[in-house]
């Protein structure tokens, strides 16, 4: 399975490094894009599009423009995240943050440029207008104000106050298992999935996206800016209420194991050969950057 999940990553790679290139005057933004988007990552998402597809039977590589794009509007996620105005933090993916490098101003617009690119990517792409059209359709939900950006809001929003475990919940479920339920999604509409596949592969990724997020929130108390590459301490520091913050870390071994095994369900109700999603449930639950 480790060998499956990296040749996904690598069609990912290498696909996405051909992206942002040529001689233009504003080659420096290209440059501010292509510097966080090639910056390593577990690409995760991405992955999650091309084994949701292969699992509905087509061929990866049908997939792989709405992968691209799942991942460059994460990365543009992740370089807005870091902004001096939201988390303000100096290291990301094991590297100075886009802002440190480039400039605040330069890293806003390589964040937007990379969420209009996402759209771009599987718009014209080779795909039926049909797919594309739902494939869109599924990002644009997750980016926006129900999702990405609604769960940024009311993250920051919640800094130096106790939040409720409803309160959290519905954060992490915005800001982070929307997109994870998006990419899930997306690889069924790319492989021709039914609505049941639709349906379970949504109740997969909202419980991965949640334990994904409380994983995150471990990490940040437990593990080393080394191997996470991106500071730790970070909520700690913007008194941000979290799982961990809340409950204690024992706690959230059980919330993340409770979230992994309802993924694992859902994978095995719709899919012939849900082995591998069956997997990254449990290698996501135990990761460790
Ligand atoms: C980090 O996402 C942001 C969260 C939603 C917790 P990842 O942990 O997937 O970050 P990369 O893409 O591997 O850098
Ligand atoms: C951010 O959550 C999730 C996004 C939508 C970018 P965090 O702020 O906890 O992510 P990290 O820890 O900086 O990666
Ligand atoms: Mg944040
Ligand atoms: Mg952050
Ligand atoms: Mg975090």
């Amino acid at each position: 399975m480790n060998q499956e999940y990296e040749n996904c990553r690598q069609m990912i790679e290498d696909e996405l490094s051909k992206a942002f290139c040529g001689d233009v005057p504003q080659k420096p933004l290209y440059e501010a894009m292509r510097y966080s988007l090639l910056a390593g990552g577990k690409r995760i998402r991405p992955v999650m599009v091309l084994k949701f597809a292969e699992a509905c039977g087509a061929d990866m590589e049908k997939a792989l423009p709405i992968a691209c794009a799942v991942e460059m509007l994460h990365t543009y996620s992740l370089i807005h995240d870091d902004l001096p105005c939201m988390d303000n933090d100096d290291l990301r993916r094991g590297k100075p943050t886009n802002h440190k490098v480039f400039g605040e101003c330069t890293a806003v617009l390589a964040g937007d440029a990379l969420q209009a690119a996402a759209f771009e990517t599987i718009l014209l792409s080779d795909l039926p207008n049909d797919i594309k059209a739902e494939a869109a359709k599924e990002l644009a939900v997750a980016a926006g104000e129900n999702g990405i950006c609604g769960g940024q809001y009311l993250d920051m929003d919640g800094e130096k106050r106790k939040l409720s475990i409803q309160d959290i919940t519905n954060i992490h479920t915005l800001k982070t298992a929307s997109m994870i339920r998006a990419a899930a999604r997306m690889g069924v509409i790319a492989g021709g999935g039914t609505e049941r596949q639709l349906e379970a592969a949504a109740k997969y990724a909202d419980a991965v996206g949640i334990a994904f997020q409380i994983r995150d929130d471990v990490l940040d108390y437990t593990s080393t800016t080394e191997e996470l590459g991106k500071p730790v301490g970070s909520d700690r520091e913007n008194e941000k209420s979290t799982f961990a913050s809340i409950f204690g870390t024992d706690a959230c071994e059980a919330l993340i194991h409770e979230r992994t095994e309802a993924a694992k369900a859902a994978a095995r109700y719709a899919f012939e050969n849900p082995e591998f999603l069956v997997w990254l449930a449990d290698m996501l639950a135990k990761r460790k950057y």
